[in-house]
């Protein structure tokens, strides 16, 4: 299923419109919110360390992630002494899901991340313990998931890191 990302600042008026029509499942909410959760994201500042990106399928966003690095790192991501880059807001709108758009873009994600910020040595990602199937999806991907910080329980956050 071919797709092209996109800039979120780079979306036209409509296709705006649509990237707020992406749905996720209810459980699939619960673990990692919504797109408008998602969007919120993107008004962290400053700007140029974060960015937002749509996956776009015939020119309609089915869905979306945000990249953040430097002063917008999560806690987590700071204890590293190599640049990090971290994955955050992943979603597929659950009607274009099983359909290989979120293996197909993790696959492109490290050139992507690097033609974004050419320095980034590492992407990170928190994924929430009871969230199997992300999970494994990234641990396919060649992810490497860090000792437990919380224990093994819901609601808790393994964390996973990619070396570029
Ligand atoms: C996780 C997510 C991004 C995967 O996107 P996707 O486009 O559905 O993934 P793909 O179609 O590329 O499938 C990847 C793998 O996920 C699993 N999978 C995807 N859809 C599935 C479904 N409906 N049922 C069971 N497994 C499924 C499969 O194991 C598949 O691997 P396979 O192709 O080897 O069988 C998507 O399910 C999603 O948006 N989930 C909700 C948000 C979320 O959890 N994001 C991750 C935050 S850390």
């Amino acid at each position: 299923m071919p797709f092209a990302f996109t800039r979120h600042e780079s979306l036209s008026p409509t296709q705006q419109h649509q990237l707020l029509e992406i749905e996720l499942l209810p459980e699939q909410i619960r673990h990692v919110g919504d797109i408008h959760g998602g969007l919120h994201t993107l008004t962290a500042r400053p700007a140029a360390d974060r960015q937002g990106f749509a996956l776009l399928k015939d020119d309609i966003p089915r869905g979306f992630f945000v990249l953040k690095r430097r002063s917008l790192l999560p806690d987590w991501a700071r204890d590293h002494a190599i640049v990090t880059t971290t994955l955050h807001a992943l979603m597929i709108d659950r009607r274009f899901q099983g359909l290989g758009l979120g293996k197909q873009c993790l696959r492109a994600l490290p050139e992507l991340t690097q033609a974004l910020w050419p320095d980034t040595e590492q992407l990170m990602l928190a994924v929430e313990t009871g969230n199997h199937s992300a999970r494994q999806l990234y641990l396919a991907l060649g992810w490497q998931e860090l000792p437990e910080r919380n224990g093994d329980q819901p609601g808790f956050e393994r964390l996973m890191l990619l070396t570029l």
